[in-house]
């Protein structure tokens, strides 16, 4: 199959789907404190709207496909969408990005409808600065979240920190230890997208530096491999399975070159790249009545226009919120 690589000859494999753009936290690094003005209803894809780009995604060489939002849980049905997806033929895996909080109420219908595995946002383990950080979110609802998790076998878990300076960069030694209790903590660096970039320099924190803090704390990582956009390491003193941490250092050092993802917005539009603008739109051919084909033909146009790599330093995006386009 060669529908599936890019000009650039990189094969993709993996589709984002953002199910909708609306959450119950506001993280300071992800949305201004009123929030977004959030898309109406009628212009989010359905859910078997998506059920047949998924399909067509499929049919291409897509394998696995991760869920995002906004907050994917917020979504109505979201179980059910979890477990057609898993029965479409060709899709090994489908994952989640989530906050967490909704977690003890559906981990287990998630496990059920097919879900793998999920990654979960925890940005700090104090109660005050949790809350300051997701404005709306509570620090003991994400870690009931992360237990009902691991309770449903949704592991390994990978946990998502983004450092930032003065807010919680004190806080990596800490973050980085629960790699102990077997999951995977992941250190990503906070990019500069839409109005979340106002304080970007002051802030930002580099992956090796968040790595030099955690050595000195804890002693030296090893190496492990790179798995997709993350350096994994392990802890000293740790054994296999346990102790591992991720860098994704998507501003110091750009993956690109390996970049093996495609993303469908909350509002149907394939977005071959987080962070260019450039979007085909697939909702008005759904909704016109387009052939499978047709939306074949849609999905391998975004392959075809992803761009080689991005500008981040120089050319952050500004058309769109990290949860319009699924964080
Ligand atoms: N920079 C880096 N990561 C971000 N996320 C959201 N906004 C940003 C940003 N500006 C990521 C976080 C969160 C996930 C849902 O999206 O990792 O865990
Ligand atoms: Fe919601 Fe995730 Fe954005 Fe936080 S980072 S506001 S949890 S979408």
């Amino acid at each position: 199959m060669t529908e599936n690589i890019d000009r650039f000859g990189r094969r993709i494999t993996y589709l984002r789907v953002s199910v909708t753009d609306r959450c119950n936290f506001r993280c300071i690094y992800c949305m201004p404190a009123s929030g977004v003005r959030s898309c109406p209803h009628a212009e989010v894809l359905r859910y078997e709207e998506i059920i047949r780009v998924v399909r067509a995604a499929a049919t291409l060489g897509i394998r696995k496909v991760r869920l995002t939002g906004g907050e994917p849980l917020v979504r109505e049905g979201i179980v059910d969408l979890v477990a057609a997806i898993s029965d479409i033929s060709g899709i090994d895996e489908v994952t989640l990005t989530t906050n967490g909080s909704l977690l003890p109420r559906y981990a287990e219908q998630l496990a059920r409808a097919g879900l793998s595995r999920v990654n979960i946002s925890l940005d700090s383990l104090r109660p005050d600065r949790f809350r300051q950080i997701t404005r709306l979110g509570s620090l003991d609802d994400t870690l009931s979240g992360i237990a009902a998790a691991q309770e449903a076998g949704l592991v390994p878990i990978k946990l998502n920190a983004v450092v930032m300076r003065g807010i919680n960069d004190d806080e990596v030694a800490d973050l980085a230890s629960m790699a102990r209790d077997g999951f995977q903590v992941r250190f990503i660096e906070w990019m500069p997208i839409g109005s979340s970039s106002e304080d970007f320099s002051s802030r930002y924190v580099s992956g090796d530096e968040v790595r030099a803090r955690i050595e000195e704390a804890l002693g030296p990582l090893q190496s492990l491999r790179e798995e997709g956009p993350a350096r994994v390491y392990r802890l000293s003193g740790t054994s296999a399975g346990a102790g591992q941490i991720g860098f994704i250092s998507t501003f110091s050092s750009p993956f690109c070159a390996t970049c093996n993802r495609i993303r469908l917005t909350a509002d149907g539009k394939i977005r071959p790249c987080l962070l260019s603008p450039i979007e085909i739109d697939v909702k008005e051919p759904l909704r016109a009545g387009a052939t499978d084909d047709e939306i074949r033909d849609l999905l391998i146009e975004g392959i075809d226009r992803k761009p080689l790599g991005h500008g981040l330093a120089s050319d952050a995006p500004r058309d769109r919120q990290m949860s319009q386009i699924g964080g």
